[in-house]
């Protein structure tokens, strides 16, 4: 099958009223796990590449592994998509293949203030405008996801500089024309998102109730929604790692995130939790071993089982065949 567009894919989500995680790839391992895991589950699938990942794996190889997936993989549905692009790098996903991109107008460039309303709708109108040109989605974002856009969480300052203001979200929507909208609700990239299992006073659910009510044929999609399960806490800290204390975000608030307008949930933190915990288990429980092959092979594996069971969780299994050419 042809790789599709964000659009189309979420177009057929909301029509079953379903979710599809868009999972971050660096490497070929993680490419395999989650197409394992979509044919396991017979799952659409979104690959997705932050600006990181593109400059640790090299663009070429990392667009052609996803490639590759496509050609092994003929029956799933496939976006490749920029996840958090500036403008630079939307403009040569789009002229690379990539059949979606994020333009991320959410800060200025220090990377680390909000910007100006209007900086934001003025920069994600042009990447539409250039996307959409050559066929390819957009996904903007209006509000600030902690972690990666304020450096510092949600949790400093004043929460409502923060979110996002549904307000703003319909004018933001209308006047860029994207197919998608990340929302900020207080969640946070990375491994420290919450300090106790999150209620709604810092997991702002209703925000995502209140936008969709107004943007009913409106996308939306959960950044920093990796559940940072505890179990694979436990696994890495049992074979010597050191991560504190710490929750993610619970997979019944997705499904309720999913109920109220939400089609594309990221995760990366959870592979990444994963790969770490099968591999320092390997080297803890056979410290004689030494070929990559056999520790990145575990590593694979246990990514494949946790995202099987998130495509399961989000609604995603069994319709890889809603999406035709
Ligand atoms: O958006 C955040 C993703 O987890 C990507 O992270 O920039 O370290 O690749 P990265
Ligand atoms: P996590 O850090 O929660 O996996 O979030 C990933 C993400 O939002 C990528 O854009
Ligand atoms: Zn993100």
């Amino acid at each position: 099958m042809a790789l599709v567009t964000l659009r189309k894919l979420l177009d057929a989500a909301a029509a079953g009223n379903y979710g599809v995680g868009g999972f971050n790839v660096n490497n070929m391992e993680q490419i395999q796990a989650i197409m394992e895991a979509a044919r396991e589950t017979n799952s659409p699938v979104i690959l997705q590449a932050s600006r990181g990942a593109r400059k640790y794996a090299n663009d070429k190889f990392l667009y052609h592994l996803m490639l590759a997936a496509n050609e092994i993989y003929p029956d799933l549905p496939i976006v490749l998509h920029q996840d958090h692009g500036t403008r630079d790098a939307c403009i040569s996903a789009v002229d690379m293949g990539f059949t979606s991109v994020m333009i991320d107008g959410s800060l200025l460039d220090d990377g680390k203030t909000p910007s100006p309303f209007e900086d934001n709708v003025r920069v994600t109108k042009e990447i539409v405008n250039y996307a959409h040109a050559k066929g390819v989605s957009v996904e903007g974002e209006l509000g600030c996801i902690g972690g990666i856009d304020d450096g510092h969480g949600i949790g400093a300052g004043d929460p409502s500089k923060y979110l996002t203001d549904p307000d703003q979200a319909v004018e933001f929507v209308e006047r860029t024309g994207v197919d998608a909208l990340a929302v900020a609700i207080g969640t946070s990239h990375g491994v420290y998102k919450f300090t106790q299992k999150p209620d709604h006073s810092v997991l702002v659910m209703d925000r995502i109730i209140e936008i969709h009510k107004r943007l009913p044929n409106t996308h939306l999609v959960m950044h920093g929604s990796s559940s940072v399960p505890q179990e694979l806490l436990e696994m890495i800290n049992k074979y010597g790692g050191a991560i504190k204390p710490t929750w993610g975000v619970p997979v019944e608030e997705i499904q309720l995130g999913i109920q109220h307008g939400v089609r594309k949930i990221n995760v990366d933190t959870d592979l990444r939790l994963a790969m770490t915990g099968a591999i320092r288990k390997f080297f803890v429980e056979k410290p004689e071993g030494f070929d990559p092959r056999d520790y990145l092979k575990e590593a694979r594996e246990l990514v494949k089982e946790v995202l099987a069971t998130r495509m399961k969780a989000f609604g995603q299994a069994g319709h890889a065949g809603d999406i035709r050419t």
